[in-house]
């Protein structure tokens, strides 16, 4: 992977399903990114799971509270709310966890924090705003990517985002409903990341050429991966099979 120097870069993933590893992507990206980033790599999580990757609690506040602060709040402050989570990615996560999120310690390798809230942690700022955001990481030298979540509607459709981004990566399973809500969704990819699982009828092919769009990276269901998620090691050892897939994409 190399990056064109002073090329602006901003790699927004989504998803039109929950659970199809959007976050997988969108770390693994910031990780290798990072490798040849001088100044590293920002992770703007939106989704809310992207510390838990690296073992690392989410940061209390992020962009939901520097939104919230309303426009006259400097982009200076944006920054004091980034936390490194090594390998050279920093985190901006989507704040405002709220008071009730208890942790309790449920495995050895990683706390589970309980949310009060049905949708976790993510970002629960109106999408409007977003293009102040959108201003700020424009300005940022540094490579950035983007972790969306799922986008099913206009609502919460990162629209400001999707359009500063020099790539917007649907990361799908080879799963019918989630190909059919692509086709009629809002927001069209730029490429797409399949996560191929045993068995499924779709192919890689077929994916294609519905959504017109090219499949930059298909990747294994690969146990590996689910382990590095589980033990929030991706900080230090991003599984192979991401690095093999991934290298190309961004
Ligand atoms: N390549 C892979 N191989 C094996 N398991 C994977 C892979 N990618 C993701 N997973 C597993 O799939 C689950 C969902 O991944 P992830 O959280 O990245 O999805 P998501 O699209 O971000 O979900 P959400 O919609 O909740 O934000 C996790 O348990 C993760 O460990
Ligand atoms: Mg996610």
């Amino acid at each position: 992977m190399f990056l064109l120097k002073g090329a602006r870069m901003l790699i927004a993933c989504w998803s039109v399903k929950g659970g199809a590893g959007t976050t997988v992507v969108a770390a693994a990206l910031a990780v290798l990114l990072a490798r040849a980033a001088p100044h590293g790599v920002l992770l703007v999580d939106l989704g809310g799971d992207a510390a838990a990757l690296f073992g690392h609690d989410p940061p209390a506040q992020g962009v939901t509270d520097w939104l919230g602060a309303g426009p006259a709040v400097s982009p200076d402050s944006l920054r004091a709310l980034e936390m490194a989570l090594g390998a050279g990615v920093q985190l901006l996560g989507p704040g405002s966890v709220s008071p009730e999120a208890a942790s309790l310690a449920a495995t050895p390798s990683q706390p589970i924090h309980k949310s009060a809230s049905a949708e976790g942690n993510r970002c629960r700022c109106r999408d409007g705003d977003l293009s102040r955001l959108v201003e700020v990481l424009e300005a940022d030298t540094r490579p950035i990517v983007v972790d969306m979540g799922p986008i099913y509607n206009s609502f919460g459709s990162c629209e400001a985002v999707h359009k500063a981004a020099t790539k917007s990566i649907l990361v799908i399973r080879p799963c019918y409903l989630a190909v059919r809500r692509a086709v009629s969704g809002i927001r069209r990819p730029s490429a797409v990341v399949v996560i191929d699982e045993p068995g499924r009828a779709l192919r890689i092919d077929d994916i294609e050429e519905v959504l017109g769009v090219p499949v930059c990276a298909r990747l294994d269901l690969d146990p590996a991966v689910a382990r590095g998620v589980d033990s929030g090691l991706f900080g230090s050892r991003l599984p192979r099979s991401l690095e093999r897939g991934l290298r190309h994409v961004a």
